[in-house]
């Protein structure tokens, strides 16, 4: 940062969280590709909608093709891609958004980092705890396959790492639960915080 002083704003986040009638907040999925992250994620924006909850997705694939389309998936990558997008959370939930957000996000370093930007009483973890076997034998967009025979690189499992994370709000286990009970789960946890 260079020769930048913080411009402030009259108008603050808690003025527009008093319009909106709720707090902001950030849900943070974490998981393996093809876990159900985006599928939970969907569910849980299409039930918050029906009560009037102002929200806004963030999904790596659709980042991917815009703001972060310079980006790979080398860890340095990922740690940017990352990084990127929990700043723009963090300037959504200043505009009094709940925010969802569905990423990899495979290493704890970063998980940490994330919630640091945007600030840990509004930071909700949940991981999507599906096996990779799972995953795999699911391969939604025929990636495993492709990962298994060299054909992408660094692929999530495969050849590249995912830290299990050690801390998270919410453990969805998606071969034991349906889209609705996880949705059923984060929604009892945003009751309190809303
Ligand atoms: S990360 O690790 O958090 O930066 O990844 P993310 O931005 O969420 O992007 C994951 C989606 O990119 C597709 N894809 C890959 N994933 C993992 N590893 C490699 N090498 C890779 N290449 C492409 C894939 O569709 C991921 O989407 P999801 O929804 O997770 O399956």
């Amino acid at each position: 940062m260079k020769n930048n002083k913080k411009q402030n704003y009259t108008i603050k986040g808690q003025d527009r969280a008093l319009i909106n009638k709720h707090k902001p907040c950030l849900i943070w999925f974490t998981g393996l590709s093809g876990s159900g992250k985006s599928t939970i994620a969907n569910l849980l924006e299409k039930e918050l909608y029906k009560k009037d909850i102002h929200t806004y997705t963030l999904d790596g694939d659709n980042l991917r093709r815009g703001l972060n389309k310079d980006l790979l998936f080398t860890k340095e990558d990922r740690i940017e891609n990352l990084r990127r997008t929990a700043e723009v959370a963090k300037l959504f939930i200043d505009a009094g958004l709940v925010v969802i957000a569905a990423f990899i996000t495979p290493y704890n370093k970063i998980r940490e980092d994330i919630k640091a930007i945007v600030g840990s009483d509004y930071y909700i973890e949940v991981f999507v705890n599906t096996p990779l076997e799972v995953c795999e034998q699911r391969d939604v967009k025929g990636l495993y396959k492709k990962a298994r025979t060299g054909e992408i690189k660094n692929f999530t499992g495969i050849s590249s790492p995912f830290e299990m994370p050690m801390y998270p709000t919410i453990e969805i286990e998606t071969v034991k639960e349906s889209p609705e009970a996880a949705v059923a789960k984060i929604l009892a946890v945003l009751k309190g915080r809303l």
